[in-house]
């Protein structure tokens, strides 16, 4: 990602653009009040604290490299430090960064409990157990994994991705880990997932 992309997500700030999906249950449109549309390709999560950006990061990266479809990390930024004598302050009339922020690569997808009934949300589940046993294999403990809104399945690619990385532990208790595979090897289709959603 060699372009500067920090001008154009104080503009999506400043412009609310926010991440939007069409949401079957609701019959309506959900928005994401904390994932914001830099372009196409890109968006950028913004963050509580500077802690959990980084542990977004740092997790994000490593799964990549490890195989384990995520969408790619491109950069953590920081806030403006708008009181600070030594760097410039920031205009108003620009999109203000008010805390720590990650772009990261856009994903096209739809929430598992979005997608129609039949082959394709089946596949989907399929390929959510598949990618949270990677991550347990990984000694990686997937905190929330189980929030069917952090995970996405790219319908054109037919492939499914893992969202939300920020409360998850790098080096999981093995009791901890052992438990979410049991729960996790005991998925059969749709139906087990949604039970498992509820834990
Ligand atoms: N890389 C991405 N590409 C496309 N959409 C995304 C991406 N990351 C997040 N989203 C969308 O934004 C939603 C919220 O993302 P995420 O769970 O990472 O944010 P969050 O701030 O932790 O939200 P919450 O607190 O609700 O879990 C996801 O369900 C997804 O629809
Ligand atoms: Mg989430």
């Amino acid at each position: 990602m060699p372009e500067d992309l920090i001008p154009e997500l104080r503009k999506a700030i400043k412009e609310e653009r926010l991440c939007r999906v069409y949401d079957h249950y609701l019959g309506g449109i959900r928005e994401f009040p904390t994932i914001y549309l830099v372009n196409n390709k890109v968006i950028g999560k913004w963050f509580a604290s500077k802690r959990y950006a980084k542990n977004e990061y740092k997790i994000g990266r490593f799964l990549l490299e490890n195989g384990v479809h995520v969408p790619e990390m491109y950069q953590m930024v920081p806030p403006d430090y708008r009181f600070s004598l030594f760097k410039k302050a920031v205009n108003d009339s620009e999109g203000v960064i008010d805390n720590w922020f990650i772009l990261m690569q856009r994903l096209q997808g739809r929430h598992i409990r979005n997608l129609f009934k039949g082959k394709k949300k089946e596949v989907a589940v399929r390929q959510f157990k598949t990618e949270i046993l990677k991550v347990l294999d990984l000694g990686i403990l997937p905190i929330d994994c189980a929030n069917s809104e952090n995970s996405l399945f790219d319908i054109y690619q037919g492939a499914l991705y893992l969202l939300d990385f920020e409360m998850w532990k790098k080096r999981g208790k093995k009791s901890d880990i052992e438990k979410i595979r049991r729960e996790i090897m005991d998925i059969d289709g749709y139906e087990g997932f949604e039970d498992f959603v509820t834990i």
